[in-house]
């Protein structure tokens, strides 16, 4: 492998693509010397601030640009598979965005064509890196039953993310955060899903907004999963998680900023200043690709979430129990 910087393409210039240029331009060994948005000026304005080759609006030049070992992805949720494939087609390694798509049918094509092509895929789950995430996550390696949460503040209903097919409201767009999550917990893979839940913050939407969920993992796990926008006001937790497992629990809260131990006898509390979610997934991908090795995340764990997800919203229409 050769010791020169990476060189990556960026498509999706908007809030999540100016965080990604910020995070590779901090971990070093790779820069972005392309980026491309159907909106010119996005392309441009991170073009002016990190260097580099170009802008474009043409997503085609990225993709067949020859120089380029990666591409990001961060445009809204239809159009991730879609570019997902075409990169690994055109033999760039990818990191994409959560969620890997919003079907499981196009989650499963890009992992195919990822495969296919002998190229890198990362889901970006960045809550994989919260330091105190993992440290619950080593504390109790068997968790017997799991409880986890995501309430966002009521989305604005002229949001992209409320677009039916460009972002599948709350649960759709946010859920797979923490299903992965919860699925990573239990290290096991889920079974059985049951959930109730609906349009309940926007009557009338086609797509679910909230979702209480029952999970049943292969491990004999189960986990209780809470996703909305239905939050109001700092008393509710953005983020909590709990597990309880070998006679240990560990609770996470003040957006996973916190967390309280015990271990059987002792209890006790820890806190970090900031999390550092972005800047790490991006070294774990930069780092992986310089060593020629598969990043700790791959399209697998970017099916499961979506599987999940869609799950519960099948649960939530038919008042079934979901085989997964
Ligand atoms: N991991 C996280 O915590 C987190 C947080 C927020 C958003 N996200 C994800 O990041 C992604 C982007 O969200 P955002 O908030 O940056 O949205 P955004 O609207 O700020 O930016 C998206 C950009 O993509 C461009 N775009 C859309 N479709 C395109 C296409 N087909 N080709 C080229 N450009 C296209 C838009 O013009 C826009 O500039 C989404 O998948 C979202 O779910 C993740």
């Amino acid at each position: 492998m050769s010791a020169r910087d990476l060189r990556f393409g960026l498509i999706g210039c908007g809030n999540l693509g100016a965080v990604h240029a910020r995070c590779v331009s901090r971990v070093g060994g790779a820069r972005f010397t392309a980026f491309a948005d159907a909106v010119p000026a996005a392309a441009e304005r991170l073009l002016a601030e990190h260097g580099g080759g170009y802008a474009t609006a043409d997503v085609a030049r990225l993709l067949n640009d020859p120089d380029l070992d990666a591409v990001y992805i961060c445009t809204h949720h239809d159009s991730h598979a879609p570019l997902a494939i075409a990169a690994a087609q055109a033999g760039k390694h990818v990191l994409i965005e959560k969620p890997l798509s919003l079907s499981v049918e196009e989650c499963e094509a890009v992992a195919a064509a990822v495969e296919e092509a002998g190229v890198r895929l990362m889901p970006a789950f960045k809550m994989r890196y919260y330091p105190l995430l993992r440290q619950a996550r080593d504390f109790i390696p068997e968790p017997q039953v799991i409880v986890g949460q995501m309430m966002d503040d009521r989305w604005r209903d002229d949001a992209w993310a409320q677009d039916p097919v460009r972002g599948g409201a709350n649960v759709y767009s946010q859920g797979c955060h923490t299903t992965d999550v919860i699925r990573w917990m239990a290290r096991s893979e889920p079974e059985l899903l049951w959930a109730a839940g609906g349009a309940m913050t926007h009557p009338g939407h086609p797509r679910i907004d909230q979702c209480v969920a029952s999970i049943r993992f292969a491990s004999g796990a189960v986990a209780s999963w809470i996703q909305g926008d239905a939050a109001l006001g700092r008393m509710t937790g953005k983020f909590f998680l709990e597990l309880f497992g070998g006679g240990r629990s560990v609770q996470l809260y003040d957006r996973f900023k916190a967390a309280t131990f015990y271990d059987g006898a002792r209890e006790w509390s820890e806190r970090v200043d900031e999390e550092e979610g972005f800047l790490l997934e991006n070294r774990e991908f930069i780092a992986a690709l310089r060593a020629g090795r598969a990043p700790e995340l791959d399209a697998a764990d970017g099916i499961q979430a979506t599987r999940m997800v869609l799950a519960a919203d099948r649960a939530i229409r038919t008042g079934q129990v979901q085989r997964l």
